[in-house]
């Protein structure tokens, strides 16, 4: 299972400036790529191309090459796409699909949708919503949740369709620490399992906690990448908008006050 973006540059329809330029990008097998960056340096415009809906679906001018296990994705029809590709999006509203009258209903939309046997869409539906402690939601309506309730029923609706590629806009956005745990559990698990998963986080505690290596886009260009522990380190994050994760806000400050290397025990590891 690989993702993989070269010589990626992306403008939207009637914009002056390019939202994506010279994006080369590689997620193999059971790897989570992590992307930070400001507001507006381009997460999400890297999400719709990466899967696939941009231009397709949005607009706009693309160039360069997107490959999906090795296969040019450009002229294939989106049926084809999003059976092998899916993505969430960083509204949790947008992704309901409006049809579902329960919770239930609306996580077994996907793996409906995709063909898969229907015992399998009812034991694939519920061990997504087990996995993000939402069974109590089964019988509820999808729009009258909270923001963060219909943040994990959208995440349970990409895990039950068991996604080879996997695209994540902000996927705790809306989430308590637990739900956001539950969440960073659930994506480590389906990588282990063999998903290329790209993921756009504020949140970098949890891409130091899941993402083996990390990009942080600046001005829809790739300004930092490189493993996880070397790019969320990296003393120059915060003036690209991003806060550092806190093991790395405390390290610092440690230092600053000049406390010797060592005396922060687990800290340093
Ligand atoms: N539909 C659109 N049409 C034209 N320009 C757009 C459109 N959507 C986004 N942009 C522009 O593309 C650039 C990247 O926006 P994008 O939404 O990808 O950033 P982001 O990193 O996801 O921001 P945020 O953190 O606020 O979600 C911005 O300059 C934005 O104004
Ligand atoms: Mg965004």
């Amino acid at each position: 299972m690989s993702l993989q973006l070269t010589g990626v540059g992306y403008r939207y329809a009637g914009a002056t400036a390019a939202a994506l330029l010279d994006i080369d990008l590689l997620l193999g097998p059971g790897e989570v790529v992590g992307v930070a960056g400001a507001s507006e340096s381009g997460k999400t415009t890297l999400c719709l191309v990466a899967a696939g809906l941009a231009p397709r679906t949005v607009g706009g001018q693309i160039r360069g090459t997107i490959l999906l296990d090795g296969e040019d994705v450009d002229a294939w029809p989106m049926h084809r796409l999003s059976a092998r590709i899916g993505i969430g999006f960083q509204n949790p509203a947008t992704q309901l699909s409006q049809v579902a009258g329960t919770v239930f209903e609306e996580v077994a939309f996907g793996p409906m949708n995709l063909g898969v046997p229907r015992n399998e869409v009812v034991s694939h539906t519920w061990a997504a919503l087990e996995t993000l402690r939402i069974e109590n939601l089964a019988e509820r309506d999808p729009f009258r949740l909270s923001g963060g309730q219909q943040q994990l029923v959208a995440m349970a609706g990409l895990l039950a369709m068991r996604p080879e590629h996997l695209v994540l806009d902000e996927p705790t956005a809306q989430l308590d620490p637990e739900g956001t745990r539950l969440v960073g559990d659930a994506i480590a698990r389906l990588a282990a399992e063999g998903a290329s998963i790209l993921i756009t986080e504020q949140k970098t505690d949890l891409l130091a906690a899941i993402a083996a290596r990390v990009i942080v886009l600046d001005g829809g260009r790739i300004a930092r990448a490189g493993t996880a522990d070397d790019v969320l380190a990296d003393p120059g994050l915060a003036e690209l908008g991003v806060a550092p994760p806190a093991m790395h806000r405390l390290r610092r400050a440690a230092a600053d006050a000049g406390v010797a290397p060592g005396t922060l025990g687990s800290l340093d590891g």
